[in-house]
């Protein structure tokens, strides 16, 4: 089984080589902006090739990946509620389903029917070293439940509700929690995060969970439902735009302490950062917010 590797200097280096020697092209014309292995699957984006040298370079890649036994690539951007993208084969055996291993933890995978992505990993573990013993943790978008496994595995939490209103994903995560010995501990739910909250666990978490940057500020208030007695943590991802003086954090906090002004929250933002650009000036950015009911 492989790990995901990002497209560090060594491998573009290679893959550019391939490029060059494979399809006798010019390396230099080509950029390989996206390059990742997610179980035995092999995720990469070329920037500016032709098409039809598709078949060779995968063929190239997996003579590189002894493990990979397929190689796809994108064929349109993340999409809709469920946040999936079409995916198009180019090599090997036709299948987007497979197993990736994470932090001690392993994650069965359906790329095209379910949100995954290895580029996660480092938050999803600065996220699980700040549960604090015996917490209640309510993760409103799960996935596959890739988060709530490692909170489960890595923290003591007492116990993590993990939504997804996905029927695919919240299958894959109930096999996931059973794969990685975590019932008892992780409790999936299938349906929307807001019903789910309204009808059946307001005031139950110390920490709420808010990874779908797309619907963050729409589901604000949800969240401080789901929070004990009106007060606790939120982990609050958001897309932010930021010119070349601007500063997405900034921007990111600016908005979210207006909305919560306007619901009467105390805030403090312990941290924030910028998870990953998500296309030119466009940032994912996480807050991690103390909140408090005045
Ligand atoms: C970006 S993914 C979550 C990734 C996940 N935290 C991880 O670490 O892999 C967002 C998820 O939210 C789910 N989703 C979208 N709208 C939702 C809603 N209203 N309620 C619950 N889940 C929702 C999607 O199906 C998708 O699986």
């Amino acid at each position: 089984m492989l790990c995901f590797v990002p497209v560090g200097c060594g491998l573009k280096k290679r893959l550019k080589g391939i490029i060059a020697e494979v399809l006798s092209l010019s390396s230099s014309s080509y950029v390989c902006n996206s390059y990742k292995v997610i179980g035995d699957i092999v995720f990469i984006r070329l920037h500016e090739m032709p098409k039809k040298h598709d078949k060779v370079l995968a063929e190239a890649i997996m003579s590189i990946h002894r493990n990979a036994r397929t190689v796809l690539v994108p064929a349109g951007p993340v999409y809709g509620d469920f946040r999936v993208r079409g995916l198009k084969h180019i090599a090997g055996e036709r299948k987007t389903v497979t197993t990736h291993v994470e932090s001690g933890c392993s994650f069965s995978v359906y790329l095209d029917a379910c949100y995954f992505s290895p580029r996660l990993s480092y938050e999803r573990t600065r996220i699980a070293k700040q549960v604090k013993d015996g917490e209640t943790v309510l993760n409103m978008f799960a996935g596959v439940g890739c988060l709530s496994l490692i909170i489960a595995k890595h923290s003591n939490a007492s116990r993590t509700y993990s939504i997804d209103v996905n029927p695919l994903a919240f299958q894959f995560m109930q096999e996931n929690i059973r794969a990685n010995g975590s019932y008892g501990r992780i409790f999936p739910v299938l349906g929307d995060a807001k019903e789910i909250i309204e009808k059946r666990l307001c005031h139950v978490a110390h920490r709420v969970l808010m990874p779908l940057p797309q619907k963050a500020l729409e589901y604000l208030s949800l969240a401080l439902l789901a929070l004990k007695s009106g007060e606790g943590w939120i982990h609050y991802y958001d897309i932010e735009h930021a010119g070349r003086s601007g500063n997405a954090v900034e921007k990111t906090m600016l908005k979210v302490a207006e909305k919560l002004a306007t619901m009467n929250i105390d805030n403090k933002v312990s941290f924030g950062r910028v998870v990953r650009s998500v296309g030119p000036r466009w940032f994912q950015v996480v807050l991690d917010i103390a909140v408090r009911l005045v």
